[in-house]
């Protein structure tokens, strides 16, 4: 064969294996669009605040505050994650199901009865563990397993949400050491700051000193009894306010590598299309509310967006989107699959019509902190309830990478 059929045939190999991830299937034309660069460039500033190599666990509960969990995932491992965490065993589950093999954190609960433990151990996740039931029940559990579960001791420095408290997590670990737990390995011990949404900076810091203070006379007690290797509190907030002194083993930051916050680069986008357009007669109802009636005057739009797509009520009424670059009014409340939107001010416009829910069109810009302001809630609660409905679409350098539609997977 010749060195020009053997260079083409290679190109072909390269293209067939890269273009599964081109083909994005879906039978709907609303589409969240996640930019994978700005992921990397927030994942990047975050580092730089670290000392080389400083191990980071990216935390991508929620399904990674909605961008989709397997993606941003492989992403920050990729980029240099060491471990990921997750709220839930199931999402733990989810991921490895998806061929991640990296270790997982369950952050939340995992009970001492149910199946929860037993997943854990089946998947390999580590689980947060700071009650004694929970400890006997996964010790029971793991007995015949060759391998050890591994447990994070979770620590209640000032959320007042999940943990031991500061002054029962000697005795925790002292039970762990002499009591008969041969199949559980203390890998971790952690805590969680009790102020990341604050807007007042200050308070934020002086809550989280003291949590910091707290936790670490916590971590250097347990240390004298057993060697626990990773200690970590910080998560994005604590790695950009509080500094080295919050570093300690590992950190744990989600929300400002996803892009939720002032100094980073949001990556998600929400865009649709318009499906049918109509002049009402006056006086006749639009949408299901029946004291919105038309003028007689206005074109109104229909969009392919509900609430069953994470699209909240409260945005009704006062919500916008783009359509023509223009910031165009919800009317009529949000419905389950739709909604309706006044375009009058932008028409003539026609079924096929690009919308924009969140992102850029033209020089206009809808963002999440806009959102926020137009309909109440906080972003992450905004992008994480962006339901499994909506395919996902990854980005790099402009150029579709990978595609996750979860309605279509089975
Ligand atoms: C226990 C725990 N650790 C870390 C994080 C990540 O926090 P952030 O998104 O503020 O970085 C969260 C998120 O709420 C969390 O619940």
């Amino acid at each position: 064969m010749s060195f020009y059929i053997r260079f083409l045939l290679l190109i072909v190999m390269v293209k067939c294996t890269t273009s599964v991830h081109y083909k994005c299937v879906q039978g709907r034309e609303s589409t969240m669009r996640i930019n994978l660069d700005s992921v990397k460039w927030n994942y990047e500033r975050l580092i730089s605040k670290l000392p080389p190599k400083h191990p980071v666990m990216g935390v991508v509960k929620g399904n990674a505050y909605g961008m989709g969990a397997v993606a941003v995932s492989r992403t920050l491992l990729r980029l240099g994650a060491k471990y990921l965490a997750v709220a839930i065993v199931d999402e733990g589950v989810y991921l490895r199901k998806h061929g991640i093999k990296a270790p997982i954190l369950v952050l939340g609960y995992t009970a001492a009865f149910g199946q929860g433990i037993d997943l854990a151990i089946r998947y390999s996740l580590t689980l947060n563990v700071f009650s004694i039931e929970v400890l006997n029940a996964i010790q029971k559990k793991v007995r015949n397993s060759a391998l050890p579960v591994k447990i994070h001791i979770k620590v209640n420095t000032g959320l007042s949400r999940l943990g031991i408290e500061p002054d029962e997590v000697v005795p925790f670990v002292k039970l762990i050491k002499y009591g008969f737990y041969p199949n559980i390995e203390v890998e971790g011990i952690f805590s969680h700051f009790g102020y990341s949404d604050a807007i007042e900076i200050e308070s934020l810091k002086k809550y989280a000193t003291q949590q910091l203070k707290i936790f670490k006379k916590v971590v250097g007690k347990v240390r004298e009894i057993m060697n626990i290797p990773i200690a970590h509190i910080a998560n994005s907030n604590g790695v950009e306010y509080l500094g080295e002194e919050a570093h300690l083993d590992m950190v744990r930051p989600g929300s400002s590598i996803l892009g939720f916050r002032s100094f980073a680069k949001p990556p998600l986008s929400l865009s649709s299309i318009v499906t049918d357009v109509r002049k009402p007669a006056a006086g006749m109802q639009i949408g299901y509310r029946e004291n919105v009636t038309a003028t007689g005057n206005q074109w109104i739009a229909a969009v392919p967006l509900g609430y069953a797509d994470g699209l909240r009520p409260e945005c009704g009424d006062v919500g916008r989107v783009l359509i023509k670059g223009t910031r165009v009014p919800i009317v009529s409340g949000i419905m389950m699959d739709q909604m309706l939107v006044d375009v009058t001010e932008v028409y003539p416009v026609a079924a096929g019509e690009p919308v924009v829910i969140i992102g850029r069109q033209g020089s206009s810009e809808i963002r999440l902190e806009d959102i926020v302001k137009m309909c109440g809630g906080t972003e992450y609660s905004w992008a994480s309830q962006l339901s499994k409905r909506i395919p996902r679409v990854y980005v790099k350098k402009n150029r579709v990478v990978y595609c996750e539609n979860d309605m279509l997977t089975y």
